[in-house]
């Protein structure tokens, strides 16, 4: 019997079985073979939520969520925001080592190449209605680039996925500042590419007549905020990117599947009902009754808890930094008051200590971005913009890998079968 092995007795046969152990994880692949008999399907394993089920294997990001560690193609996150800038991370989640000189010096020249969209592109935002959220609009647009490079489709070929890549990392800021200016009926403020990529894309949004004054200590806190939002690993919409990805669709369709999955309250919708939960508790003294609701189940501490960590998210560590000297530039925000005693009260809580809930990144970053300028119902297109390079390196690793198939999960069927039909 090998070491590395795990021996199963099906106790409905009384047969037993030897499944190998590999990085952890048995194959479920390999419970088909139990069996009661010749009809029977084979076990299957259940897992709603892919709570304990490793999807993929991957060499990009590595979270240890007991110890609050995260970590990009193995350099610890505080060093990197720290150091890096996002072009940068950019690269290094995607090629796993971070660009020479020379490498980046090509890597920002072709992704400056490509910022401009095809003026169709603002045809179809302007179809928009003057209230859409922005969310709907950068998925809807990011989707619809799918249809100006049919090239996309040849996934195969390396050279090719690099350009995609390119593109979208280049075209995303421009769509995502368009969907901005349409929400406030400015006009649209074209790239500029004599500014950096983190300048243009605020250049975009904050513009006015063509001029806006760049504060560097804003710019550089919003370039950090991107950098910790790259990646996440397996999160809901990177998942959603690799399995609409698997069917070998073109990556401008899987892009916009993780938008849409990001725009959702769990996930990157958080920033924005953080900003919402707190209006709605409007001020300090009604904290305690906010929470006793939130005990009884009767809402959630939005920004609060995460499927990975357990002890604490140390992107919300660095986020708190990042608050001190933004709201230095712009003045403190009544809301962070009631969002640090929130925090405090939560945590000496025993229903969130029991519960191991911890501060996300969606706690403070939503009120940073208020703090700069953007309405609440944009805090998810920001977040989106920074995971972008993940879900590009995520997806790029998805096509190379030759154990990967179209993702298809398995069911178990709980309706009723073969009944009589009659009219
Ligand atoms: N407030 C109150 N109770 C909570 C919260 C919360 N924010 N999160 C979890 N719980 C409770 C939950 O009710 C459950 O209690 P019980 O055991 O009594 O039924 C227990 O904690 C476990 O919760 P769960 O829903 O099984 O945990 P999960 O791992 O499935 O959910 C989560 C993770 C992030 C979806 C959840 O914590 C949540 O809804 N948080 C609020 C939304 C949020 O901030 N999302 C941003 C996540 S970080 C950014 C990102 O990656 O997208």
């Amino acid at each position: 019997m090998a070491a590395n092995s795990l021996t199963i007795t099906d106790n409905r046969t009384g047969k037993s079985y030897e499944v190998p152990v590999t990085d952890g994880t048995i194959k479920a692949m390999d419970l088909r073979q139990i069996k009661t008999g010749a009809d029977d399907f084979g076990l299957m394993t259940y897992d709603p939520a892919f709570m304990n089920t490793a999807s993929c294997r991957s060499a990009i990001t590595f979270i240890d969520g007991d110890k609050g560690i995260l970590e990009y193609r193995g350099y610890p996150i505080e060093d990197i925001a720290d150091k890096a800038s996002f072009l940068e991370v950019a690269y290094l989640l995607n090629e796993g080592e971070f660009p020479n000189t020379a490498q980046l010096a090509k890597w920002t020249d072709d992704v400056r190449y490509h910022t401009y969209v095809h003026t169709n592109v603002i045809k179809f935002l302007e179809g928009f209605r003057y209230d859409a959220h922005p969310m709907g609009m950068l998925l809807g647009a990011v989707g619809a680039l799918s249809t100006f490079y049919p090239d996309a489709k040849h996934i195969d070929d390396p050279r090719n996925r690099y350009v995609q890549r390119v593109r979208l990392m280049a075209k995303f800021p421009t769509i995502a500042a368009f969907c901005f200016r349409h929400s406030h009926g400015l006009p649209y403020e074209f790239p500029r590419n004599d500014l950096s990529y983190i300048g243009n894309f605020v250049n975009m949004t904050f513009s006015i007549g063509g001029k806006h004054e760049p504060n560097p200590v804003l710019q550089r806190a919003l370039e950090i905020l991107l950098i910790l939002h790259a990646d996440h690993e397996q999160n809901c919409s990177t998942n959603a990117v690799r399995s609409v990805g698997s069917s070998h669709v073109d990556p401008f369709s899987a892009i916009s599947a993780g938008i849409a999955a990001l725009y959702g309250p769990l996930h990157g919708g958080a920033n924005e009902a953080v900003l919402r939960m707190l209006d709605e508790i409007g001020s300090k003294d009604r904290i305690p009754g906010f929470i006793e609701k939130v005990k009884k189940g009767e809402g959630r501490l939005m920004g609060f808890g995460h499927r990975v960590y357990k002890s604490y998210d140390p992107r919300a560590k660095l986020i708190k930094h990042i608050a001190d000297e933004v709201f230095q530039q712009t003045g403190m925000n009544p809301k962070l008051e009631i969002a640090l005693q929130l925090e405090a009260i939560a945590l000496k809580d025993d229903y969130f200590i029991q519960r191991k809930l911890y501060p996300n990144v969606d706690f403070y970053s939503g009120l940073i971005y208020q703090a700069m300028g953007y309405p609440t119902d944009y805090f998810t297109v920001l977040f989106a913009l920074g995971r972008l390079p993940g879900w590009l390196a995520q997806w790029e690793e998805l096509v190379k890998d030759g154990e990967q198939k179209i993702a298809r999960p398995r069911q178990i069927y709980t309706g009723p079968r073969k009944r009589k039909f009659s009219k």
